[in-house]
């Protein structure tokens, strides 16, 4: 990625060594599950690579009255939930002695105007920090925290940078994107905001770049000419958990596929950008979500089927007459040279039998077989998670047979090529580029447009009261029928591997 070491705008090198400068990262939410759960471990983390630099300061903002000493001994009990979290005690308590509490409500202007004095309070004298502003909020609140912090004077950038990130669901459709996108621009400039995607902080999606773009033995086949279709499969065992009130609102299109898998699409179909620049990448990104085919609502359910797991209706806050799908299955083309013709499949859902995310490309047939054997096709697999790593299946003679051939796999694993080395969480690398100023795995403004562009006629469509009812799958199942029946309509099957080894 695109990392001058230690410049003004880059406290931390590319290499991942601290340059001098001190950076504030402030947490608004700092309450909430999600920084618990993800921000704190990364950051800590981070702190204890050395990365954040020795006058890293943490604070968050929420509305709890509490102060910072309740704040620190609420994170470190915290930490039971997380038996994957476990640092060093020294390291743990110097990274505690980083974090700082306030009370206070971010869509109070007054609030945040005390919270700045608080921050300045902290922040060493004549040495001005830079500031990391990330919104672990509810949507909602992502508007007028941002315009308080303006009006708060806390945006400016005299002598340090300030950047803030912006979680998921970057609006509901087109229009709330738009009008947020708007009211982030009246504050921050573009390259000074963050929107956040984890899928794209996954050592395995950052591997597919290089998969492409670092070998020379995949590109050439990557293409129309070789590959029939594409299937992308995002299968979650969770199910709704405790959040009705989000979920229900959302449902898989907005929670699943207008941001992490049509993320995956992208950067499998991306042409390659000239270097690794934040735009030249995204640029290329950008294009590709211009080129895929948008349906209208009316023909919606021609390329998209929806579903809800039996007993939805009955959790906790969820209307008894809910409509939301819980898994949905579609297809979409993508209207360019290289992928005219091939369908991208795309599946995800809650509460099924496993929980993996993969891509499966599969190749052409050869065009003339000289076997008298019916033989599958080549195969190229890419496991995001769990278990990550590539296979390649393709057709071997079985040894002291005569001519019979049998799909074997060459696989490749992270767990054995890198002994065991820890991957990162995506937070990690994403809290680690925010602060380097490297926006390459985030996304840009007019990319979240696009992606509610292409959404928003197929959520609508399905929603229509004459749209086909919402079909059922049992939990801890592979998922509803009509999704089998779906891809059979095509000439084609979901090619479910078990790769894990
Ligand atoms: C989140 C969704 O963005 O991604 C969740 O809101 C989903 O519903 C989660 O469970 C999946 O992320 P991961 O990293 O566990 O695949």
């Amino acid at each position: 990625m695109d990392m001058p070491s230690g410049s003004l705008n880059n406290p931390v090198g590319f290499d991942g060594t601290y340059s001098g400068q001190t950076t504030t990262i402030v947490i608004f939410g700092a309450s909430g599950d999600l920084t618990r759960r993800k921000l704190i471990p990364s950051l800590c983390s981070l702190f204890c690579k050395g990365r954040l630099g020795p006058e890293v300061q943490v604070v968050g903002m929420a509305r709890n009255n509490i102060t910072t000493e309740e704040y620190r001994e609420s994170l470190t009990e915290g930490m039971d939930d997380f038996p994957d979290f476990s640092p060093e005690q020294g390291e743990w308590n110097e990274f505690l002695s980083r974090i700082h509490y306030r009370c206070g409500d971010v869509s109070s202007a007054d609030d945040m105007k005390g919270f700045e004095e608080t921050l300045k309070g902290i922040e060493a004298p004549g040495k001005p920090a830079n500031r990391l502003y990330y919104l672990a909020l509810p949507p909602s609140l992502y508007g007028p925290t941002v315009l308080n912090l303006g009006a708060a004077g806390m945006v400016r950038e005299p002598e340090a940078w300030r950047r803030v990130v912006i979680e998921k669901p970057f609006g509901a459709d087109l229009a709330s994107a738009q009008a947020l996108n708007k009211s982030i621009h009246s504050v921050f400039t573009e390259d000074q905001v963050f929107r956040i995607d984890h899928y794209l902080g996954k050592e395995t999606v950052q591997n597919i770049l290089v998969l492409r773009f670092a070998n020379t033995i995949f590109e050439p086949v990557w293409n129309r000419n070789y590959i029939d279709n594409i299937q992308i499969t995002v299968a979650e065992t969770v199910d709704l958990a405790d959040r009705a009130g989000y979920y229900d609102q959302a449902g898989v299109f907005r929670d699943m596929f207008q941001n992490h898998i049509l993320q995956l699409l992208t950067v499998v179909a991306m042409e390659p950008p000239s270097n690794f620049q934040a735009d030249l990448l995204r640029n290329e990104k950008v294009k590709v979500l211009n080129a895929i085919r948008r349906v209208t609502p009316e023909s919606a359910s021609e390329i998209a089927v929806a579903a809800q797991y039996d007993g939805y209706l009955e959790e906790p806050g969820v209307p008894g007459d809910s409509r939301t799908p819980t898994y949905a299955a579609m297809r979409m083309d993508i209207d360019n040279w290289r992928w005219q013709g091939v369908p991208f499949y795309l599946r995800s859902g809650k509460a099924l039998d496993d929980k993996s995310t993969e891509i499966v490309i599969q190749f052409r047939r050869p065009p003339h077989l000289m076997f008298p054997q019916e033989i599958g096709p080549n195969i190229l697999a890419i496991q995001v998670q769990p278990d990550e790593g590539l296979h390649i299946e393709f057709q071997a003679k079985t040894p002291d047979e005569k001519m019979d051939l049998r799909p074997v796999d060459l696989e490749f694993h992270y767990d054995d090529s890198f002994g065991g080395q820890d991957i990162p969480d995506a937070y990690e690398r994403l809290l680690l580029d925010a602060i380097n100023g490297d926006a390459s795995l985030f996304t840009r403004s007019d990319e979240i447009e696009e992606a509610w562009e292409i959404m928003d006629p197929i959520i609508q469509g399905l929603g229509m009261p004459e749209a086909p009812p919402v079909a059922g799958y049992n939990k801890g199942s592979e998922g509803p029928e009509e999704a089998d029946r779906f891809l059979a309509k095509y000439g084609h099957r979901w090619l479910n591997r078990n790769w894990q080894h």
